[in-house]
């Protein structure tokens, strides 16, 4: 047996307030612990969305009662809110600017609107984009020109990482996230017609493959693994959506990801495409760095790195039921999750309660 630190998923959606049947505080903070995360930062895209102090109370509320793990809860940006948002930044795990289309209704398509919200969200609190390609490198520009750090989210392609590996090597202060998506899965893997539901490493259906940033390809792919001192963190982009709304006429863009991040990677420790450090610095270390997190104290996961299973979506405590890694085997079992000195996790079950989590900006 393996024991590592409590790990940090600093991208998650947990849907609540608005869209409960997909997931909740409840159901979302035990396919954490179920994935070994004792933390989760939850972000703003929700029905409301968390871009003003009423939304965001509410879920800060529902989030107290519900969680049973630690969480964070991140505010959107939008094109009138920034002289807003700073009174809430204390109680803020950070700021959420979406750039790029998604998956709900925030889009900030206005430069001058990014500007307004470098120049007053406080410094002590990261900026975290969704900027692909010549977004990520306006957005860049705009970070250089106000002096300030940024995280880009879910860097998924080789010109976008290229564009981060020369931006650090300019000095700019700039982190990101990969997701294990990118990380595993190509357009290749995306078929009209296949054995999705045969239990074997089978295809995904074009809508099931829906994702944002868009799966790509082999050559994005490896980029991202040749350019893994560039990456300073994983992240899991757990987006649920039930299978009907995935399979229906207008398939909304995601993946669940929190119960299949840590097997999937430790399945690559185990290839000796990644050291458990490698894991650690990403899913601990660095997250706790950018995001200015406190420690848990009498908090660990033990992990049994040699026991094999294959992935199964019925398995899993998220309630949208699915996953893109149906029957994907993998390597190393996480046994046990320990939060503050209680078991949260042993043995496959989720023992702790709604309510366990505490707020890590408190
Ligand atoms: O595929 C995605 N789904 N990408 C995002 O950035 C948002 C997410 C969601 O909320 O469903
Ligand atoms: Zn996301």
């Amino acid at each position: 047996m393996i024991q590592l630190p409590g790990l940090i998923d600093i991208h998650t959606h947990l849907r609540e307030p608005g869209a409960t049947h997909k997931e909740d505080f409840d159901t979302g903070t035990a396919a954490a612990l179920a994935g070994g995360f004792t933390v989760v930062l939850a972000m703003p895209n929700t029905q409301p969305p968390l871009v003003n102090a009423a939304a965001f109370n509410t879920a800060l509320q529902a989030a107290r009662r519900k969680a049973r793990c630690d969480y964070g809860l991140y505010l959107g940006a939008t094109l009138d809110n920034a002289a807003e948002l700073p009174a809430l930044a204390p109680r803020a795990a950070a700021l959420k600017l979406y750039l790029d289309a998604t998956y709900g209704p925030l889009l900030l398509d206005d430069t001058q609107a990014w500007r307004a919200h470098f120049t007053r969200w406080p410094p002590n609190r990261p900026i975290v984009a969704h900027a692909e390609r010549q977004t990520l490198a306006a957005l860049l520009f705009i970070a250089a020109l106000h002096d300030r750090p940024v995280h880009i989210a879910h860097v998924a392609r080789r010109e976008e990482i290229l564009l981060i590996r020369a931006a650090k090597e300019k000095g700019l202060p700039v982190t990101c996230e990969v997701c294990p998506h990118h990380l595993f899965l190509t357009t290749e893997d995306v078929q009209d017609s296949g054995s999705r539901e045969s239990g074997i490493r089978g295809w995904l259906s074009p809508s099931r493959g829906e994702v944002r940033p868009r799966l790509a390809s082999p050559a994005d792919r490896a980029a991202l693994w040749d350019n893994l001192d560039v990456i300073d963190c994983f992240a899991s982009d757990h987006a649920p959506h039930l299978l009907s709304e995935k399979d229906g006429p207008h398939p909304p863009p995601g993946f669940p990801g929190l119960e299949t991040t840590l097997p999937l990677l430790l399945t690559a420790v185990h290839e000796g495409r990644l050291t458990l450090e490698d894991v650690v610095a990403r899913l601990y270390h660095n997250p706790r760095r950018i995001f200015g997190l406190p420690e848990q104290p009498e908090t660990w996961i033990e992990v049994d790195p040699d026991a094999a299973y294959e992935i199964r979506g019925a398995d899993q405590y998220t309630r949208c039921g699915w996953t893109p890694f149906e029957g994907w085997r993998v390597r190393g079992r996480l046994a046990r999750v320990v939060l503050r000195g209680r078991d949260a996790f042993r043995d496959g079950k989720v023992l702790a309660p709604p309510g366990s989590g505490k707020n890590v900006r408190n």
